[in-house]
């Protein structure tokens, strides 16, 4: 595959991945549609998603003092006249009295382009920017976990980072305002407040929204208990998430196959599925769909990625998720699944470890005969049948340690270690340690 990886760091103990690929190119044709008038009303932010191709399609949704408010207005570059869409999906934004959400959906879109947008009786006209289908950029970000939105804070910083190297899409691989799937006011008010500095923050230099996708960690659900995260045991019901974004959630999404697993394309170079990989539906239940969209998708595009919140191999210390996570099956399931689409698959992305961590290319021989605790060493580095995983690192959240006999692990098929390098924070010493395939060095 040819994508070049690229590794930012802004400050000693943050990090955040971006990748870029060299892409085709073309272009379809804009159109409009009409609707019916409606009164103005306060507009308190705006976002976009992809519906199938956000070089093509978009979902652009708002969030207004009124339910009523419905109407939306847009037009291409360089046009005059204004196109009428109406909301298609329309409610409360949870639990916050007097905000709702209203989302319109835009097709026949040209690629690389700002589009314009305006409501009835808003003065202010708001842009948002399709996907090139040429050098396509793409930044993975996971794990904000930080109650501060505003100025100095690092929805801000990173937002920078992001905005500096103008992705065409967002995707945001869960956990974010540690809702843990409560429905309550204060839960709604972060929430509000991180979608309205990711529009602040995260947009082209032209001041467009960048289209983003958003998938379902573990804390955007509540454990069976009712008392935590959905972290190993989830009582299959989730948050606000569900509400406030559409690619994957709306029930209409055509490329949904549940919440947070989906797909999409840009043209025909890039395709993305996601896996819904914490709690809402087992990932045995997604397997038919996963395999079934890799078998059809993966040979027509260029590049595939597979995105999901939870590591199939992980390198983080203190905690042993083997026996809660869905880690195991991961590697048991979804791994051998993606082994005969491998040339194809640039990488698994991952969040959760709170740890910037990159594995070798690895297939895994799952043996059903043996225990789970024997089938966790059976990776083996397969550069024709292995997948490398990547975990983004903490986009706001404490970065975590990691653990050098659990980074260092070796397999017991060919002897090799999962992690090509792992970056975490030791505690103790208040360092940066970089652990790996022959690597262990603490970094000041
Ligand atoms: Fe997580």
């Amino acid at each position: 595959m040819d994508t070049d990886l690229h590794v930012f760091h802004t400050s000693r103990r943050r990090f955040l991945l971006s990748t870029c690929g060299a892409f085709g190119a073309g272009l379809v044709g804009a159109h409009s549609q009409q609707a019916n008038d409606d009164s103005g009303a306060q507009v308190f932010l705006a976002f976009v998603e992809p519906w199938t191709d956000p070089s093509r399609d978009m979902v652009v949704s708002w969030v207004s003092d009124g339910a009523e408010a419905v109407v939306m207005e847009y037009r291409a570059p360089g046009a005059v006249t204004w196109n009428r869409v109406t909301s298609r999906r329309s409610r409360h934004f949870p639990m916050l009295p007097g905000h709702h959400i209203h989302s319109c959906l835009i097709e026949g879109l040209a690629g690389d382009s700002i589009y314009e947008i305006r409501w009835p009786g808003v003065e202010q006209i708001r842009k948002f920017k399709t996907a090139a289908r040429g050098k396509v950029k793409v930044s993975f970000l996971s794990d904000y976990q930080n109650l501060e939105f505003g100025p100095g804070s690092l929805l801000e910083k990173f937002g920078k980072v992001v905005a500096a190297e103008a992705p065409d899409l967002m995707v945001l691989v869960g956990d974010y305002v540690n809702d843990d799937g409560r429905m309550n006011e204060e839960s709604s008010r972060h929430w509000f407040a991180f979608l309205r500095g990711m529009a602040e923050y995260y947009h082209t230099r032209d001041g467009a929204l960048v289209p983003m996708v958003a998938l379902t960690g573990n804390h955007e659900g509540i454990n069976a208990q009712r008392n935590s995260n959905a972290l190993g045991n989830g009582d299959g019901t989730i948050g606000q998430i569900a509400e406030i974004f559409s690619w994957s959630y709306d029930p209409q999404h055509p490329l949904r196959h549940c919440n947070s697993a989906a797909t999409l394309s840009i043209g025909t170079d890039f395709f993305l599925i996601s896996l819904e990989t914490d709690h809402t539906e087992k990932l045995e239940e997604q397997l038919d769909w996963f395999s079934g969209q890799l078998a059809q998708n993966a040979a027509k595009h260029r590049h595939v990625v597979v995105a999901g919140h939870a590591p199939a191999f992980y390198g983080m210390g203190k905690f042993d998720f083997n026996p809660i996570s869905p880690g195991r099956r991961m590697r048991d399931l979804i791994w051998p699944a993606m082994a005969a689409h491998a040339s194809k698959i640039g990488f698994y992305i991952t969040g959760h470890e709170h740890i910037l961590a990159i594995t070798d290319k690895l297939r895994m021989d799952y043996n059903p005969s043996l225990s789970p605790a024997e089938n966790d060493s059976r990776w083996a580095v397969d550069p024709q049948r292995g997948v490398r995983q990547l975990g983004s690192g903490p986009w706001g959240a404490h970065v975590l340690d990691v653990d050098p006999q659990r980074a260092g692990a070796v397999s017991s098929i060919d002897g090799s270690t999962k992690m090509l390098a792992a970056m975490g924070l030791d505690f103790e010493k208040r360092t940066l340690q970089i652990h790996g395939s022959g690597i262990t060095n603490d970094v000041e």
